[in-house]
């Protein structure tokens, strides 16, 4: 095979490339998680605890992923075994590629559930359109949806079968189609959000609310939170940004402003979610903290049942929000897919897509049942789809990240290195080596073992 392409096809272009790993950052984590995870810890503190471990640990880290990926060409457990022959380094390392993987089929199997919501909620403000009944009371209806199995297994059913189809049709007949135009439209939306939280009077508040913070408020928790939301809101940790970085193509792009670009945009929209929905949560007299998973769902509704249009902003946002977690599940599928057919053959990617998204999707019905039937149900203090996001989001991708870290700073031999980042000035190279060797490995470890301890 031709050292320059990879057997799964190859992004048509660098700004492709940007668009689909940005898909694959920006979604449910920037919009639906980053707002109540700052709700429920501590405000200004957690966003600023979480910008350090984007730019400090997540921003060396991913361009460590991407470069990975782009020298491997294959799936990263392949990349892996590749990889550690070629710099004449220990086969363990392969482990990380097998933690992507089982971390990727955990997060699929509650981003789908969440990805249902919306998809619900899209539905709800289609048929107002039409006529339907006002979401007065966006409480209950958040909490009537909740209690329903059926209706979000439904959704849930939905939204994964979104993600099989373009998974299963592969790179440029897939993923880039989906996320060409879909995804500059959010871009505007949440700006004519943020302008409708203008209105309100109140963005000064929600502004101090994100911005300023509280010191007291910072303990080892909110570290492990802001940690566990760095890794996944910028998809590191398993090995995702890797897979995408085997289908980059060699010629004109440079890994560290790609990677930059990415970090950037996902940031931006993040806080832009904050600046449209806190204005919003206080105009209404909700307490801003401890909004929890329902904190979008229950306010929003209010604004777009009092703004001019807002029927259709409504429907225009939960349908563009399904849509960026459409191009970030679709990237939570595709590193266990490739090397489902880098084991079984090229003809075999519909059946290895459905296979594993099979069993993600088994495996959220968990996820499902612990917001009714099992809610009593309490692992480690949580409600299992707490526990399992738990488990992936703040233990595993950080570990994950950990480990790939380690491995490019210490393991991979230097000669890959250079040649992959050939553009990147000394001094930034030496910088961000030291930062993959001793300064993200270090934070991370620091914030692993206090939480487990
Ligand atoms: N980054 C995505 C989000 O913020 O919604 C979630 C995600 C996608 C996490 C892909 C991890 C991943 F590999």
């Amino acid at each position: 095979m031709d050292k320059n392409t990879s057997i799964h096809g190859m992004w048509s272009s660098r700004l492709m490339f940007i668009l689909a790993a940005t898909g694959s950052a920006v979604g449910l984590g920037n919009i639906w998680r980053f707002p109540y995870m700052t709700s429920d810890n501590g405000g200004g503190a957690f966003v600023l605890v979480y910008l350090g471990c984007i730019f400090f640990v997540g921003l060396p880290i991913l361009v460590a992923e991407i470069l990975i990926g782009r020298h491997g060409r294959v799936s990263p457990i392949n990349t892996f075994r590749k990889l550690t022959r070629e710099s004449g380094a220990s086969r363990h390392w392969v482990a990380i590629g097998w933690i992507g993987i089982v971390a990727g089929i955990l997060i699929l199997s509650f981003y789908s559930v969440v990805a249902g919501w919306t998809l619900h909620y899209g539905w709800l403000y289609l048929k107002q359109l039409f006529g339907g009944a006002p979401i007065t009371d966006p409480g209950a209806t958040f909490q009537g949806l909740l209690a329903s199995p059926v209706e979000l297994t439904f959704w849930h059913a939905m939204f994964m079968l979104l993600t099989v189809a373009v998974v299963a049709l592969g790179v440029e007949k897939g993923l880039e189609r989906a996320v060409r135009f879909l995804m500059p439209s959010l871009f505007v939306l949440l700006l004519v959000l943020v302008g409708y939280g203008f209105t309100t009077g109140r963005m000064a508040d929600a502004a101090a609310f994100l911005f300023r913070p509280d010191w007291s408020a910072i303990d080892g928790n909110v570290f492990l939170r802001a940690m566990g939301q760095a890794f996944f809101t910028l998809s590191l940790g398993m090995c995702t940004m890797m897979t995408y970085g085997a289908y980059l193509p060699r010629e004109g792009v440079s890994i560290p402003r790609a990677g930059l670009a990415i970090a950037l945009t996902d940031t931006s929209v993040a806080l832009l979610a904050g600046l449209a929905i806190f204005p919003v949560v206080l105009s209404f007299g909700i307490d801003p903290a401890g909004g929890g998973p329902g904190l979008i769902f229950t306010s929003l509704p209010l604004a777009f049942e009092a703004m001019p249009f807002g029927i259709l902003y409504g429907l225009l946002f939960f349908v563009l929000l399904a849509v960026a977690a459409w191009t970030s599940s679709i990237s939570l599928l595709e590193p266990a897919t490739a090397f489902l057919v880098e084991r079984f053959g090229i003809a075999n990617r519909k059946r290895a897509a459905l296979g594993i998204a099979g069993l993600s999707w088994l495996l959220g019905l968990l996820s499902v049942l612990s917001l009714n039937l099992w809610s009593g149900v309490r692992i480690l203090d949580r409600d299992i789809m707490t526990f399992i996001e738990f488990i992936a989001n703040d233990l595993m991708l950080p570990l994950g990240g950990l480990l790939i870290a380690l491995f490019a700073g210490w393991a991979l031999n230097s000669t890959i290195l250079r040649e992959q980042l050939s553009d990147m000035p000394p001094a930034l190279f030496t910088t961000w080596r030291w930062l993959l060797r001793v300064v993200a490995p270090a934070l991370v470890l620091i914030v692993l073992v206090r939480a487990v301890l």
